[in-house]
């Protein structure tokens, strides 16, 4: 049953929990998701009568703007009671559990929290794939542009394909249980328009040679989570477009790639925009701690502290209270 069809009388608050994801996996740039259970942020929303009303706590309630208009969780509460019509207003209080700045999707989590939430609270019924585009609009306070390839994730959970038709459209695979991901993120300085700014440094146009290296790639990662092999998609995160551009913003790249591989990983990639790198493990033959270690080593060795975990696939969004 789509969420807010439950029947019972209409809440006046409601709580969801959203992971955090990875985006692109190396060539899947705005069209692939990885939700996984590393952090999370909480959104409890509240009818009131007028205007959004937005209240920012938590760990890192202090890197994140408290104004609607500069907040993805209150831009996409704005564009969802547009949508709608809705008239009344919403306090919406965020517990930021995700990191900003680091490339874990804490933007797109907070828009998909918020409107996982609003279907709920005013009981609309909306399916995930029509929640969407409401969140990826939230996007645009952070990065500029309405990206769905994180809020693809974490609403639907898993792995995720946003396919660009006449009507956005969303695919969702179930990964592999052996799949692992570990991760080394960079303590270095990320500036508030991070992820605006590491699209601003694209190529704008792309040779035929290096578009079809990406295309196979991203084939093969998505026949990998159709046949449940790991390996497989590891071999696909190889992207000729996007990561040469942004390696730059990343001291140690190269040697992270290095290390991770030499470690055992089956792939590697910038999480999302980074500056966060995540490895693929298949975890049947790879110690995924090990390959966390490497990554992390790789950073210290260019004289770069890191913060090293591993973590695994998630479900999407969750309803956590209906009151
Ligand atoms: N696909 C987006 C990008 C993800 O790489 O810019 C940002 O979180």
């Amino acid at each position: 049953m789509p969420w807010g069809l439950s029947g019972d009388a209409l809440p006046n608050i409601v709580t969801v929990r959203v992971p955090s994801t990875i985006a692109n996996l190396g060539p899947g740039f705005d069209v692939f998701g990885l939700a996984v259970d590393l952090f999370c942020d909480i959104i409890k929303v509240t009818k009131v009568n007028s205007d959004i009303q937005l209240k920012v706590k938590g760990k890192y309630a202090d890197m994140v703007p408290e104004e609607v208009e500069k907040n993805s969780a209150g831009l996409a509460a704005k564009a969802f009671l547009m949508e709608f019509g809705i008239k009344s207003g919403v306090k919406v209080e965020l517990h930021k559990g995700i990191k900003p700045g680091i490339g874990f999707g804490s933007s797109g989590a907070s828009a998909a929290g918020v409107v996982v939430a609003l279907n709920e609270l005013f009981n609309l019924g909306l399916s995930k794939e029509r929640l969407v585009p409401l969140a990826a609009e939230g996007e645009l306070a952070s990065a500029g542009s309405a990206h769905p390839d994180n809020v693809s994730a974490a609403i639907f959970g898993g792995f995720t394909i946003v396919q660009y038709g006449l009507e956005l459209r969303v695919i969702q695979l179930t990964p592999p249980k052996d799949l692992r991901i570990a991760v080394a993120s960079p303590l270095i300085p990320v500036s508030e328009k991070k992820t605006e700014k590491a699209r601003a440094i694209l190529p704008k146009e792309v040779s035929l040679r290096l578009l079809t290296q990406n295309l196979s790639n991203a084939s093969s990662i998505v026949a990998g989570f159709l046949l449940g092999d790991v390996d497989l998609i590891g071999r696909g995160m190889i992207d000729r477009i996007i990561e040469p551009a942004r390696a730059q913003l990343i001291p140690g790249y190269h040697r992270v790639r290095e290390y991770a591989l030499k470690s055992g990983a089956s792939g590697v990639a910038i999480s999302g925009a980074g500056p966060s790198m995540i490895a693929i493990v298949n975890s049947r033959r790879v110690d995924e701690f090990m390959v966390a270690e490497a990554m992390r080593d790789a950073f210290k060795e260019v004289g770069v502290m890191a913060e090293s975990y591993v973590t695994k696939p998630a479900e999407g969004a969750e309803v956590l209270e209906r009151s």
